[in-house]
């Protein structure tokens, strides 16, 4: 396992749309725990295959919200939503890929959701909560799509000179 290099706004291979995986390969495998000991070291509840700089359709997530709970590492390689609540509901997010930046995003309550699992296995699941907030946030970095896509244009104008800003002074 080795801890990977998250790439950061406004690096546009975060507007990639990744590709699906088409077997669950020992690769595949390493990625994912690649992306788990990244993920953790961040630390984040989740990401996704581009945020290292790898355009596949594979995703990390651990919810358990206190270091001291028990690890509950999930993976889901080509994940889709296949349907979606009426009702909607608020979450203050943040990305490992904007770091410091939070702001309330509404999206569907509840998303019923179909993924391939590490052993090749699909699966179908509703996912309520900070789950569905979660998994729609990183299925949408598959598709090269942005927390703050959902923000005003005057507050993502606002975060993506800031950190293009920063790039220039980091490059610099
Ligand atoms: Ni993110």
């Amino acid at each position: 396992m080795a801890i990977r290099e998250i790439i950061i706004l406004p690096d546009k291979q975060l507007r990639l749309v990744s590709k699906p995986v088409e077997t669950v390969t020992a690769q595949i495998r390493k990625l994912a725990d690649d992306m788990f000991e990244t993920m953790y070291d961040a630390p984040g509840i989740g990401l996704a295959a581009i945020q290292i700089a790898e355009p596949v359709r594979l995703i990390t997530m651990d919810l358990a919200k206190k270091t001291d709970e028990e690890r509950q590492p999930r993976a889901f390689i080509n994940p889709e939503v296949l349907s979606a609540s009426e009702e909607m509901s608020v979450y203050e997010e943040g990305c490992l890929s904007i770091p410091e930046y939070y702001e309330e995003v509404e999206r569907p309550a509840t998303v019923r959701i179909r993924y391939t699992d590490l052993d090749g296995k699909v699966h179908e699941e509703e996912a309520s909560g900070l789950f569905a907030t979660c998994i729609q946030h990183e299925i949408d970095h598959l598709n090269g799509v942005l927390f703050v896509d959902y923000l005003s244009k005057l507050k993502r104008d606002r975060v993506l000179k800031k950190f293009s800003k920063a790039a220039k002074r980091a490059a610099g």
